[in-house]
Formats: C-alpha cells, structure tokens, sequence
C-alpha cells in the first residue's frame, strides 16, 4: 500500500513538471507570434498627441524663449541638462530638435504618458532611463514656449537648431 501511495506520489509529480513544461512552451509560442507584429511598428516622427502640425517662426521669438526658459527651470531642470546632451535623470536638452520634430517634442511635452506606453522612440529612452517621464499638466501654449526656448538652446549651444523639423 505504502510503495502505491509513493508510485502515485511519483506519477503525480512528473505530470504537474510535464503540464508547467507545456504551460511555458503555449507562452513562448505566443510571446514569438507576437514579436514580428511589435517590429513592424514603425515610429510617427511627429508622434502621437495633439500635435500634428506645429508652425515655425524665423527668427525666434523671444518673448516665447524667455516664458518657456521659466517654465523649464522650474518644472524640468532637475532631470534636464540643457548644455549637453548627457542623461541627468532624462537625456539632456542639447541637440533635441535637431533629432526630433517639433511635433513630437511637443507631444512628449503635453501627452507624455501616452508617448511612453505607445511611441516606440518614447519607449527606447525609457528602456534607458528606466524612469518615467511625469506629467506636468502642460498647456499647449506653455508647450510651444518650451519649444522656442529649446530651439534657442540650439541656436546657442549647438550652433544649429529645427535639424529635424519637417
Ligand atoms: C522627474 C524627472 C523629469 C522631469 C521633471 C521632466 N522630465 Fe523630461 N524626461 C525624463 C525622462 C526620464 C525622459 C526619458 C523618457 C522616460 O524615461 O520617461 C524624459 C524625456 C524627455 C524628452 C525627450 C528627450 C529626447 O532625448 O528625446 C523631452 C523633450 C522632455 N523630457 C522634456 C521635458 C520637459 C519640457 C519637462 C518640463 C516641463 C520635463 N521633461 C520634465 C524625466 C523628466
């Protein structure tokens, strides 16, 4: 009776290992259907909120440089270098619109949880910073000041500004 009960004991263990075997090769197989889907989404450059189309003004305006240069020194400078392009807590500020359009700058500005969740540019700095972004509760017009403060930071700093602007 007791070499029974051990049999048992002994079939039952190597069908729960053989069920959780399964179990892990049902998900790899899902995990690797759905791989190529998540490669074929292809980044926006202007991302994704509710800036499609952002004009640009020539020369600066720099009533907008000097609001947005306020709103960033106290809501964005403890994580933002503005000099360099060196990571403080996100990437620093040099260069950015020379690598992203103004659109998505401003999207990243004002919809930034959607961005990380969604844009897959977003979502490769997360990958780095391993820290998200908060939401400022940005207006749309507080946005386009930063963005004209930002294209300064260029001007200045980078000796070139709006590179990616489209
Ligand atoms: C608590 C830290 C923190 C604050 C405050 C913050 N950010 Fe960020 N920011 C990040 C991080 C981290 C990233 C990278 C994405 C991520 O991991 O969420 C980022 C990414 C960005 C990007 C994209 C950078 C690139 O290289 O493409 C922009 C633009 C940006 N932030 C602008 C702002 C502005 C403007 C403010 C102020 C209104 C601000 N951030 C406030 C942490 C912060």
């Amino acid at each position: 009776m007791k070499n029974l009960i051990i049999v048992l004991a002994a079939f039952l263990t190597l069908f729960m290992i053989s069920c959780g075997g399964e179990t892990t090769d049902r998900e790899r197989e899902t995990t690797q259907r759905e791989k190529p889907a998540e490669k074929e989404r292809k980044a926006d450059p202007r991302g994704i909120g509710p800036f499609t189309n952002v004009e640009l003004t020539d020369p600066l305006d720099p009533n907008m440089v000097r609001r947005g240069k306020a709103i960033s020194d106290v809501k964005c400078a403890s994580c933002h270098k503005y000099e360099t392009e060196d990571r403080l807590v996100g990437p620093g500020y040099l260069n950015i619109t020379n690598r992203r359009s103004p659109e998505w700058i401003m999207n990243m500005i004002t919809n930034v949880d959607v961005m990380l969740d969604e844009d897959p540019e977003a979502q490769k700095l997360l990958e780095e910073c391993l820290v998200r972004m908060p939401n400022q509760n940005i207006s749309e017009d507080e946005a386009r000041d930063i963005l004209e403060f930002l294209r300064n930071n260029d001007e200045e700093n980078a000796g070139k500004r709006d590179g990616a602007a489209t």
